[in-house]
C-alpha cells in the first residue's frame, strides 16, 4: 500500500510575505495523517519556509548534479540539504525547455540528489504534439529509460507525470489516459527495478485542482500529485491534500 503524496510546486511564485500559507499548509496537513504533503519553495525561500513550516517538508524546484564547482549560479543537493531541503523536482518540463535539460542531466541530477538523501521527483510527460500523434506513452517510457536512476540507496525516488498540455492550462488529463500512462509507469517502473519498482510512488501532475483531486486519486496507479497554481494558497491546496485523505 503506497501512501498519497502531494507536493506544491510554486515555480517562480511566493514572497517572505507568503510564508503564511505555508504555516497554514502545514497544520492542514498535520490534521491529515494519512497522506505525505511537501512544498517545493523558489530556492531563496526555501530556509525561511523551512522555519515556519513546523515539520512539513520543504524541496526545491532543481539542483545542480554537481557537488561544488565553477558553476555560477547553481546550487548543489549538499547545499540544498544544508537549509533543510528534504526533497526536490528534477526534469521538470519547464526546465526541460527553459534550460534545454536532456535525459542524460535529469538522471545525473537525480542521481546527485538521492545520494545526498534528498527525496527526488523526476518529471516526465508528452508534448501536445506527441499525444495527438498516439506517442504518449513511449514518449514517457523513453524519458523514464533516460532519467532514471540504475539504482539508488539512500532516499525515496518518486516518478511525476505531467502531460505537457495540461500545465497551468485548466485542461486537466481525463482519469482513463492518467490511469493508461501511470499503468505504462508503473510496467516500466517494475521491469527496471523489480519489486521495488512496485513501490515508486507516481504522482499526476497538471491543473490537479480542489474539484478534481478526488477523482484522479481514485485512478489505479496515482499515488498523489504534484501541484502548481493551486499549491500556492491554503484555500486551494488544503482541500487537495484532504481529497489524497480521503482517497
Ligand atoms: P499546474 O497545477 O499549475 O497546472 O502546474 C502543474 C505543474 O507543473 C506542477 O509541477
Amino acid at each position: 500500500m503506497r501512501r498519497k503524496l502531494v507536493v506544491g510546486n510554486w515555480k517562480m511564485n511566493g514572497s517572505l510575505a507568503a510564508l503564511t500559507e505555508v504555516s497554514a499548509i502545514a497544520e492542514a496537513a498535520r490534521r491529515t495523517p494519512g497522506v505525505d504533503a511537501a512544498i517545493c519553495t523558489p530556492a531563496t525561500l526555501i530556509a525561511p519556509a523551512v522555519a515556519r513550516s513546523g515539520g512539513l517538508p520543504i524541496g526545491a524546484q532543481d539542483v545542480h548534479h554537481r557537488e561544488s564547482g565553477a558553476h555560477t549560479g547553481d546550487i548543489s543537493a549538499s547545499m540544498l540539504k544544508e537549509v533543510g531541503a528534504r526533497l526536490v523536482i528534477v526534469g521538470h518540463s519547464e526546465r526541460r525547455a527553459d534550460h534545454r535539460e536532456e535525459d542524460s542531466i535529469v538522471r545525473a541530477k537525480a542521481e546527485a540528489a538521492l545520494a545526498q538523501g534528498l527525496q527526488t521527483i523526476v518529471c516526465i510527460g508528452e508534448s501536445a504534439e506527441e499525444r495527438e500523434a498516439g506517442r504518449a506513452a513511449s514518449i514517457c517510457t523513453a524519458q523514464l529509460a533516460g532519467s532514471l536512476p540504475d539504482d539508488w540507496r539512500d532516499a525515496e525516488l518518486v516518478v511525476a507525470y505531467e502531460p505537457i498540455w495540461a500545465i497551468g492550462t485548466g485542461k486537466v488529463a481525463t482519469c482513463e489516459d492518467i490511469g493508461e500512462i501511470h499503468a505504462e509507469i508503473r510496467r516500466h517502473l517494475v521491469g527496471a527495478y523489480g519489486e521495488r519498482g512496485g513501490r515508486i510512488r507516481i504522482l499526476y501532475g497538471g491543473s490537479v485542482k480542489p474539484d478534481n483531486a478526488a477523482a484522479i486519486f481514485d485512478t489505479p496507479d496515482v499515488d498523489g500529485a504534484l501541484v502548481g497554481g493551486c499549491s500556492l494558497t491554503a484555500d486551494q491546496f488544503v482541500p487537495i491534500i484532504e481529497a489524497a485523505g480521503r482517497g
